[in-house]
């Protein structure tokens, strides 16, 4: 048995290139947003999707990364985390202005596709696109680290995870995922997030999932996001290294380090799922819902006072490139160091 799944283990890092929360992490979050939006916002987003089937979402939640590495899509990379220049495990903390590149971060891509996508002037595939995008970076922001740029968030920091040889990222994305649900089809995708659904309904997560959206407001997508972003960050100095990345290189990660910190996984998992059905619903409602009642205001307006929809008012001064980003630079779009798992033990 053993030497089995470790070869199906091998075959499916390959395919997923160890990319963000794997394809099941997406999924998931895809579709517990689903159970989330309104039967309204549902019926947008498969319009705009071109997709009415059951898993309209979790169907193009992992279109970012297979986009990414593509040659057309290779301009997409840095969207996809937030370099947080901090000193894990001593201190955790995100800081827009001096974390998130000139070329952008999940943060300033999630209020760039928030725009983009309730604004009735584009086309319907950049609708499309900004849709997708945004199922997608929504999960990424959960997982603490997309939302760290110690050790190229944790992509070089080689550790050894059930006898194979693969890096921190890789375990948290993807490896440790599929350890508690034994695959990553969309149906074990399903399964787990109506566990999760649950667990927010009725279960563990109920009295907290107010808290994982207070103050989330599409008009001001960049503190929301941000807000997102540290609160995965925090994770990285409490859950992730608690005793500083070397103290994870002495070893096994699982199943100690697996189970001190699956808890965490699901949570964010969850978290990602609740506010990206609510991230949708309001976007829904502030500006698809509203378009037609004021389009006769909007057309009065003239063009001046529209948001640059290329998103460039939304980045931050550009700053000389630091250490960490230059490590970034060097990794050339990929985000994972090998892009497949080491077949070393
Ligand atoms: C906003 O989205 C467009 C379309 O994908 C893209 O060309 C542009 O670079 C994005 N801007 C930011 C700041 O992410
Ligand atoms: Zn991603």
């Amino acid at each position: 048995m053993a030497p089995l799944s470790k070869v199906a283990l091998v075959t499916l890092g390959v395919i997923n290139g160890a990319n963000a929360w794997g394809v099941l992490g997406h999924a998931t979050v895809a579709y517990i947003a689903q159970h989330y939006v309104s039967s309204d916002t549902a019926s947008w987003a498969q319009s705009v999707l071109g997709d009415t089937s059951t898993s309209y979402l979790a169907n193009i939640a992992s279109w970012a990364d297979t986009y990414r590495s593509t040659t057309a899509g290779k301009w997409s990379a840095p969207l996809h985390f937030i370099d947080a220049e901090d000193n894990p495990p001593t201190t955790c903390n995100v800081d827009y202005e001096r974390d998130c590149g000139s070329a952008g971060c999940s943060i300033s891509a999630i209020a760039n596709y928030t725009q983009r996508a309730g604004d009735g002037r584009l086309s319907s595939d950049h609708i499309a696109e900004a849709v997708r995008f945004l199922v997608h970076f929504l999960g990424d922001t959960t997982q603490p680290l997309h939302d760290e740029a110690y050790e190229v968030g944790g992509n070089d920091i080689k550790v050894t995870f059930n006898g194979y040889s693969d890096n921190l990222h890789a375990d948290w994305d993807t490896y440790m995922p599929e350890q508690l649900i034994g695959g990553d089809s969309l149906s074990d995708a399903q399964t787990w997030a109506n566990t999760l659904i649950s667990e927010i309904t009725s279960g563990s997560y109920k009295s907290q999932a107010a808290s994982w959206i207070a103050g989330d407001t599409i008009s001001d997508p960049i503190t929301s996001a941000t807000r997102w972003a540290s609160d995965a960050n925090a994770l990285v100095c409490t859950v992730v290294m608690p005793g500083g990345a070397a103290a994870l290189q002495t070893g096994d990660l699982y199943p100690t380090y697996y189970n001190s910190v699956i808890d965490t996984i699901e949570l964010q998992i969850a978290k990602g799922g609740y506010r990206l059905g609510n991230w949708l619903n309001m976007i829904y409602s502030s500006d698809i819902a509203k378009r037609d009642l004021e389009d006769f205001v909007k057309q009065d307006q003239g063009t001046d006072s529209a948001p640059d929809l290329m998103g460039r008012d939304l980045l931050p001064e550009p700053r000389p490139l630091s250490r960490a980003k230059l490590a970034r630079a060097a990794m050339d779009g990929s985000c994972c160091g090998s892009g497949k798992r080491d077949h070393a033990h």
